[in-house]
């Protein structure tokens, strides 16, 4: 997809992640849980830049994951609102997903909640198998969590 850049999250980043964050979701993370994310060593990070036009340099899509062994895991992911329904999403995670299958992760795994019917269209669009349920995840609606996972291994950059 032209016109995108693919980043390592920094500190400068943050405002426009938490103004995102507060147009995404009914919860939003709040300041301090991305900066304990930011200064994580388990955490990895990227944005997504506009890299053309007026809107150059935006931040227009985030994603934060997390690696345990030979796991991935995705903890958020957001897209600013005007940009959503073009292949952000899926553009920035086949990246993260290669750029983790090169470093050696074998899986993705994730939870979402059953009503987000984007993302869990999203993440079954990418490959990735409802395997589980866990009732109640969620601290704040008490709502159930999907578990998902996907296996990434054999990804390779000619994928893209
Ligand atoms: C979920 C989200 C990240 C998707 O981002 P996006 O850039 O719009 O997604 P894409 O354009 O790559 O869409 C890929 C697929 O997802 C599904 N999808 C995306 N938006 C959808 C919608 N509004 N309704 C139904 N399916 C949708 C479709 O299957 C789509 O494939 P298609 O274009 O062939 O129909 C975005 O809607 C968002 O930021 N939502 C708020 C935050 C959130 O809920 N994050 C996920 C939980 S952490």
């Amino acid at each position: 997809m032209n016109g995108l850049q693919l980043a390592a999250t920094n500190r400068a980043d943050l405002e426009p992640i938490l103004a995102i964050e507060q147009h995404s979701f009914q919860w939003p993370w709040g300041r301090i849980s991305f900066e304990g994310e930011l200064n994580s060593q388990n955490t990895c990070s990227y944005v997504v830049k506009s890299a053309q036009g007026h809107t150059c340099g935006q931040v227009i899509a985030y994603v934060f994951l997390r690696r345990a062994a030979d796991e991935l895991h995705i903890l958020k992911i957001a897209v600013r609102p005007a940009w959503r329904e073009q292949g952000i999403a899926t553009w920035l995670l086949e990246r993260c997903f290669i750029i983790s299958a090169g470093q050696g992760t074998k899986s993705a795994h994730l939870e979402v909640r059953p009503s987000n019917i984007p993302a869990v269209e999203l993440y079954q669009k990418l490959g990735f198998q409802v395997i589980g349920r866990r009732p109640k995840y969620y601290a704040d609606s008490k709502e159930d969590a999907l578990l998902m996972t996907k296996i990434i291994s054999k990804l390779q950059k000619e994928d893209l």
